[in-house]
């Protein structure tokens, strides 16, 4: 498994070396009986509500139902408690028999954070590349340009399969393995894609982690993995307990609807895990984020986004019987294993066609105030609108919406 990785010749020497930030805190814990005049905190607590004494606070705590009095502390740096539940939430032992624990994870504001904490974990900025394969996530080569880092582009295989074109994949790092100026540190995988829509097979991220003599990590980002049909075997989060080189990348944005808390998660080796953790900023994750997050890990939280999930799905097969009825709509172009989906739209010829698309989706947002996203310029999405699949009064308006709007488009 994984024959030529190597995380001490991996990673940069300079995060190797890092000493991370400790606070008092870590040696003296905040067990509700000390009185804590270590971290230069306001113990009055924050201006909430009608005064500042600590009896008002806490009548205002209790009234907005928030923890008020724990805002004036800084958050727990660790975060055992809410990774133990995401480990427990990915613990299902369809790929492995092993366990995953706290020490498997980092958490960061977003998986964006992940994203770019792993190219300043890896990547020497000036010299190092990383792999992506588009179509993808945007924000893989933002954050490699913000860490003047190279850009390798292997383009999936064309649609509607859009798989990873593994011989292609293996070949650029050879290439990187043989080059003396450059090095492919950190290859990221979305899976299901984005804009694709489409889980990628777990035997080509295995035959990319296997590379023989490549010496590097593969990034899988799973932040719509709770939308693929068998969710037993969705997520690969617990196959970092096989393969030393694996990251596995989540977030609370999608299926558990908490975008606006910044939430995200990289399942790692514990090595791996090591590293990030100690390059992060240390309170990385604010109480709230923290508290509703534990919240909707909970079992009441589990129940209601998978009825909430249930829901998306049968809007998300609503449109796709829908919408090849409408005069103008193309093929779908990826898959079905996410919260979204690709289509053409066709000009009068009956053509894939970006003039088209993007006149549909400029008229949608000015005139029939639904926003859908234009992916035209993707690679091998000619013609393609991204739609969420949203609530069922939102698919009614935006179907209505559409067909107006080709039927005005099309002329
Ligand atoms: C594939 C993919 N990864 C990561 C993210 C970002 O997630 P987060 O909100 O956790 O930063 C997105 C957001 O759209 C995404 O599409």
């Amino acid at each position: 498994m994984s024959p030529a990785f190597n995380l001490q010749t991996c990673a940069r020497l300079n995060i190797l070396a890092l000493e991370p930030y400790r606070c008092a805190r870590d040696d003296y814990k905040d067990d509700g009986t000390n009185v804590l005049l270590d971290a230069n905190e306001n113990a009055y607590g924050p201006p909430i509500g009608s005064g500042s004494s600590s009896d008002t606070i806490a009548a205002e705590a209790k009234e907005t139902g928030l923890d008020l009095l724990g805002l004036h502390r800084y958050p727990d740096p660790h975060q055992v408690d809410l990774k133990q539940q995401l480990c427990t939430l990915r613990n299902t032992h369809a790929h492995t028999d092993k366990t995953l624990t706290p020490e498997n994870l980092f958490v960061g504001v977003g998986s964006d954070e992940a994203i770019d904490a792993l190219l300043r974990c890896f990547c020497v900025p000036g010299r190092d590349r990383i792999l992506v394969c588009p179509p993808t996530y945007g924000m893989y080569s933002v954050s490699a340009q913000v860490n003047d880092l190279g850009l390798v582009k292997v383009p999936l295989t064309p649609a509607p399969e859009f798989g990873v074109d593994v011989p292609a994949v293996l070949e650029a790092l050879s290439a990187s393995v043989e080059a003396s100026d450059y090095d492919i540190k950190v290859v990221y995988l979305c899976s299901p894609g984005n804009p694709t829509g489409s889980a990628l097979k777990k035997e080509d991220i295995a035959a990319v982690l296997g590379h023989p003599k490549w010496n590097g990590i593969v990034v899988v980002d799973e932040a719509y993995v709770d939308f693929v049909a068998d969710q037993r075997t969705a997520s690969l989060a617990e196959w970092v307990l096989e393969w030393p080189n694996l990251v596995v990348m989540q977030t609370l944005s999608k299926a558990f609807g908490m975008a606006g808390i910044r939430l995200g998660a990289a399942f790692c080796a514990p090595p791996v895990a090591a590293l990030l953790n100690a390059l992060k900023a240390p309170y990385n994750i604010a109480s709230p984020t923290s508290a509703l997050a534990r919240n909707v890990l909970g079992a009441e939280g589990l129940a209601a986004m998978e009825a909430n999930r249930a829901k998306l799905v049968a809007q998300r097969e609503r449109l796709v019987a829908a919408l090849p009825q409408i005069p103008g709509v193309g093929r779908l172009r990826g898959g079905t294993d996410s919260n979204f989906l690709l289509y053409e739209m066709l000009n009068k010829a009956g053509e894939p066609d970006n003039a088209t698309a993007l006149a549909v989706y400029t008229k949608l947002a000015e005139q029939r105030g639904v926003v859908v996203r234009f992916r035209g310029k993707e690679h091998g999405c000619l013609g393609c609108l991204r739609i969420t699949v949203g609530t069922e009064d939102e698919v009614t308006r935006f179907l209505e919406a559409l067909k107006t709007t080709l039927a005005e488009v099309r002329v």
